[in-house]
């Protein structure tokens, strides 16, 4: 055949392979999500979520330490644990378990560990939703002044990055200006942006004890029939101010990190979330699927689809096992 273009011969051994590899994956990328609860000499495992633990604040540190080896040097960390209320006090009380630990990390790793936390108020709601409720009805700006409060905790403690992931309207405005007017005007925001209402989180309500005791998450979190909602939540969030914008889960929501990436000049990330997590370790136990080659296909496509930051439970397998 007198063919002018054969796409093949930039195919023809992993050197070429690799110097024509559009989409390069790299550490720097990588945030690696952790659970953190009260007491000490605590690594209580996880059951839904293979691989994954509560740790408490020394044995956080003692882990980070490790990780910190491996090349994760940003971790997104949460709250267990704490005493639940109907207005979420623990989410702000200097002594819960996210700002003991943020003040043992900044203590022993100072700059060398990028601390982000996860801002919301479910973990410690009796309720479960995220946000506070009258009748059934989750209050928005109630809740956003509760979250602003949560977010000044993190930062006075050492948080370097807070990332409000509650889906409350108006709360990364608020709580950019809680932030500046108490001194924090260099701690960033990532906005949980675009989080969908999802089956994906099932794990995570487990590790975390958040679900909602009745009614669902669907009166604050986005539909997944909408993707033009989505820019329009993302936009709203770059003017309050947001540094990042993440979407959530990340598989099943390719589309809208596409999109975002088109749509917005700031950082986009994603979360690859504990359902998506959970799939795949339990598809490998059962060796219906190749792990490692499975979890790189997955992160490649966060990459490709726009995300220049991956927030996944993987982190540690990958770098630990040399997947990059
Ligand atoms: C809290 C929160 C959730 C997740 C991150 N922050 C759960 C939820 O909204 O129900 C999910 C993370 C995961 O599934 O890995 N609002
Ligand atoms: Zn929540």
């Amino acid at each position: 055949m007198n063919l002018p273009y054969r796409p093949r011969r930039l195919r023809t051994n992993a050197i070429v392979r690799n110097m024509v590899a559009e989409t390069r994956l790299s550490a720097n990328m990588l945030v690696y999500p952790c659970f953190v609860c009260k007491g000490s000499g605590i690594q209580h495992p996880i059951q839904a979520m293979p691989g994954v633990y509560h740790f408490s604040p020394d044995e956080l540190v003692r882990h980070a330490e490790q990780w910190l080896k491996l090349g994760i040097n940003k971790l997104l960390i949460f709250g267990t644990g704490d005493a639940k209320s109907d207005m979420a006090l623990s989410s702000h009380d200097h002594n819960s378990s996210v700002p003991t630990a943020l003040r043992r990390l900044k203590a022993e790793f100072a700059n060398d560990l990028y601390l982000m936390t996860d801002v919301c108020v479910c973990a410690y709601t009796t309720h479960g939703h995220c946000g506070v409720l009258a009748g059934s009805l989750v209050l928005n700006d109630e809740s956003v002044d509760i979250l602003s409060q949560m977010a000044l905790t993190h930062a006075e403690a050492g948080a370097d990055m807070v990332a409000p992931s509650d889906m409350m309207d108006g709360r990364i405005g608020y709580i950019r200006n809680t932030l500046d007017e108490n001194g924090f005007s260099n701690i960033a925001i990532m906005s949980y942006a675009v989080k969908y209402a999802s089956a994906y989180y099932g794990p995570f309500r487990e590790a975390a004890d958040s679900s909602p005791q009745s009614g669902d998450r669907k009166g604050y979190q986005m539909d997944f029939r909408n993707a033009r909602e989505s820019l329009r939540e993302a936009l709203l969030d770059e003017q309050e101010g947001a540094d990042i914008l993440m979407v959530k889960p990340a598989l099943a929501y390719l589309d809208i990190i596409h999109q975002l990436k088109q749509q917005t000049n700031l950082p986009v990330a994603c979360y690859n979330v504990s359902g998506e997590y959970s799939m795949v370790k339990a598809a490998a136990q059962a060796k219906l699927v190749d792990e490692p080659r499975i979890v790189m296909e997955n992160m490649t496509a966060f990459a490709r689809a726009g995300a220049d930051i991956i927030i996944t439970y993987h982190a540690k397998d990958i770098l630990q096992n040399g997947w990059l």
